[in-house]
């Protein structure tokens, strides 16, 4: 993902389910009177962290943005600009010093929308954990599975398509084919020592008004579409529209459904 202007205006349904998520599971989280610093992981264009995260924080000190994807981090720090708020790039599956990202840590570790891109979700977990101050807590809220998922493995069977989406299963969820999802985060979570507040994986749908609307949303987070070559980009994204509605998410009015289960994790460092 790095196309940051795409991103930013075909992510509504993101916004929609980190508002709703903020909503219910700040109050629920333990705010200190002074000195919480808030990390915000896989912050792509970092919209969500300015627009939506930051002015629901009941306090705030500090928030860090960081983004695997350099353009991201760029696009974020040439947007954003707050004096509460600073992006850098760093990849939450490879192994981090949390020092250097932080010289104390962080109260809070926020993540929306990324680590269903994250295949070792040890690690990852682990990396939050260490980047956690002793009784931090974390609110985890990715994808456990989404038939755009299927829609890509489908693609990839196309002879066309095939040498573009060799590393297909790189880019889909551990948990896209797991019967339970949440408990197998959860699990992960305590052997890793944290504390399972709560961990779920509810049902969600969101509704696409209009086919163009769907074609930028699925454009926008697309990793193969870089490397198909331009004169074939659009025939890809529209054989995937029509894979997609085999899916059943095509309804008759010209509008589609994403339905999808949404991992929720909120987890505490022990003190
Ligand atoms: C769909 S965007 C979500 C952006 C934003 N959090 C939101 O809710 O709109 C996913 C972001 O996760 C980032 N990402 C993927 N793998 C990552 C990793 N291993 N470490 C850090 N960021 C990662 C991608 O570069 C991308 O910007």
């Amino acid at each position: 993902m790095e196309n940051a202007e795409l991103y930013v205006s075909s992510n509504a349904l993101q916004k929609r389910d980190a508002l709703l998520v903020l909503t219910e599971f700040l109050p629920q989280m333990g705010w200190q009177e002074e000195g919480e610093t808030i990390l915000d992981v896989g912050c792509g264009s970092g919209d969500v962290t300015h627009n939506l995260l930051m002015p629901l924080l009941p306090r705030v000190e500090q928030v860090m943005g960081v983004d695997v994807s350099n353009d991201m981090v760029n696009f974020a720090s040439k947007t954003f600009l707050h004096n509460s708020l600073s992006f850098r790039q760093l990849d939450i599956e490879r192994s981090v010093q949390p020092r250097v990202v932080h010289p104390d840590g962080f109260t809070k570790v926020f993540s929306f929308y990324c680590l269903h891109w994250v295949r070792d979700q040890r690690q990852c977990l682990t990396n939050i954990f260490n980047l956690l101050q002793p009784g931090g807590e974390t609110l985890l809220v990715f994808l456990a599975n989404n038939p755009l998922f299927d829609m890509y493995q489908n693609m990839s069977e196309k002879t066309q398509w095939n040498q573009y989406m060799q590393d297909v299963s790189k880019f889909i969820p551990v948990y896209q084919h797991k019967a339970n999802p949440a408990q197998i985060m959860s699990d992960l979570a305590e052997d890793i020592g944290f504390n399972v507040i709560s961990c779920d994986a509810p049902y969600f749908e969101f509704t696409f008004q209009n086919a163009n609307i769907l074609r930028n949303a699925i454009k926008a987070v697309n990793p193969f579409l870089k490397r198909i070559p331009s004169d074939q980009q659009n025939e890809f994204l529209r054989e995937s529209l029509i894979e997609l509605a085999k899916l059943k998410t095509k309804m008759n009015d010209g509008k589609s459904v994403a339905r999808y289960n949404l991992m929720i994790a909120h987890l505490q460092r022990p003190e």
